[in-house]
């Protein structure tokens, strides 16, 4: 039996040629070619001024809050149902992550969740686009305006999502993404840090190349700082890439609508949502099993398993990780946020990769089905 993986890009002969021509040409003087075009396209996909081909997200959301120079003492408002990738950096600079609550339907941040949190040490928010989906960027933005704390989106998994007919990586003082080799755009490993302020875009330049303010040919650092960019063959991919991400982002949306064909009149189970005013790209279908059916991701796993599927468990709040065990503002989250402990023991990521076939769709959704009918 072929087993069915839970994410994987997919990559055309347009892929190929170009990462070829930069391997055969990109170096020395032309290695910069493909990461500034790869660049100048994803700043006008996602409607921003400026965009930085970097090695990965994380390296985004590192560079992003150095630029913002957030730092100890600080506090960082991040939901507590994400990849650790958004929290880590902000103890890079030294500062302490506050973890947020999400919403039961959007399992995104709030306007209300974000509220609990704030207090006189927050020095900015991060809200995640979880799984592509949206949180709700006007209300979001207005509190922070109102509070004179800046907003990060970290869009790493929703590249092609919209909310208000505004694409995902166009909210907050600069957006984030990740190109890993399970995204709906990828590179293999990389990210993209997209912002229209040109101030931090020149800032972020100059610490992502060790201290070497753009443009300096004298290699004369100016302070000590990282190194974090992105291959010429990595870009030449990402370009390629994103000349076909419509049809990429049709297709993650057709797979979706192949689950919610055979799932999403079933009582018991919720898949994504995509309220009114936004646009999900279904990085991964998720679902989410109704309380009353006793059905917990890790026996929904298992029985995906013995068949020969792939799943993943939707992320465990950050707050009960033992990364975080003796953080007090972790304690402060297990505490409060009621709807992340409640949804993320019963959800689980479902095969989403893009080469994923209609048969295998029918695959998984013929084992849940039948697990939804011994349960409750
Ligand atoms: C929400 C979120 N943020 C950040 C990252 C980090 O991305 P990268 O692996 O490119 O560093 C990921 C990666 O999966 C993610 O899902």
């Amino acid at each position: 039996m072929e087993r069915i993986p839970v994410a994987g890009p997919w990559i055309t002969e347009r892929e190929v040629r170009y990462a070829a021509d930069a391997a055969t040409h990109g170096w020395y003087a032309r290695a910069g070619e493909y990461p500034a075009r790869f660049e100048r396209a994803f700043a006008q996909y996602v409607g921003r001024r400026h965009a930085v081909a970097l090695p990965s997200c994380t390296s985004a959301i590192h560079l992003a809050l150095s630029a913002l120079r957030v730092g100890p003492g600080d506090e960082v408002i991040v939901p507590d149902c994400t990849w650790i990738a958004t929290a880590a950096p902000i103890q890079y600079v030294g500062a302490t992550p506050v973890f947020a609550d999400v919403e039961p339907e959007t399992w995104c941040l709030s306007d209300r969740t974000v509220a609990a949190c704030l207090s006189a040490r927050t020095r900015a928010i991060i809200a995640v686009d979880l799984y592509g989906g949206m949180p709700d960027y006007p209300a979001l933005l207005a509190l922070a305006a109102d509070r004179g704390v800046p907003v990060l989106e970290d869009a790493a998994e929703a590249v092609g999502s919209e909310c208000g007919g505004q694409r995902a990586g166009s909210f907050g003082a600069a957006s984030l993404f990740s190109f890993h080799g399970s995204k709906t755009l990828t590179t293999g490993e990389g990210g993209m840090l997209v912002t229209d302020d040109p101030a931090l875009h020149a800032r972020v330049l100059t610490l992502r190349d060790h201290g070497r303010p753009p443009g300096d040919k004298l290699f004369v650092n100016t302070e000590v700082a990282y190194k974090y960019k992105m291959s010429a063959v990595q870009a030449a991919l990402g370009l390629a890439q994103l000349e076909r991400i419509e049809e990429l982002v049709a297709r993650k949306r057709e797979i979706f609508g192949w689950y919610s064909t055979e799932l999403g009149a079933l009582p018991g189970i919720t898949l994504n949502a995509e309220p009114p005013q936004t646009r999900n790209s279904y990085w991964m279908v998720t679902a989410v099993f109704a309380p009353d059916t006793g059905l917990t991701c890790r026996e929904v796993m298992a029985a995906l398993d013995a068949q020969g599927i792939d799943s993943r468990p939707f992320f465990h709040p950050l707050s009960s990780l033992p990364a975080y065990a003796s953080e007090p503002q972790a304690a402060l989250a297990r505490a409060r946020n009621k709807a992340a402990y409640d949804l993320s023991p019963r959800a689980i990521n479902l095969p989403s990769a893009l080469c994923l076939r209609r048969e295998q769709v029918g695959r998984v959704c013929g084992v849940l089905k039948s697990l939804l009918a011994c349960a409750g």
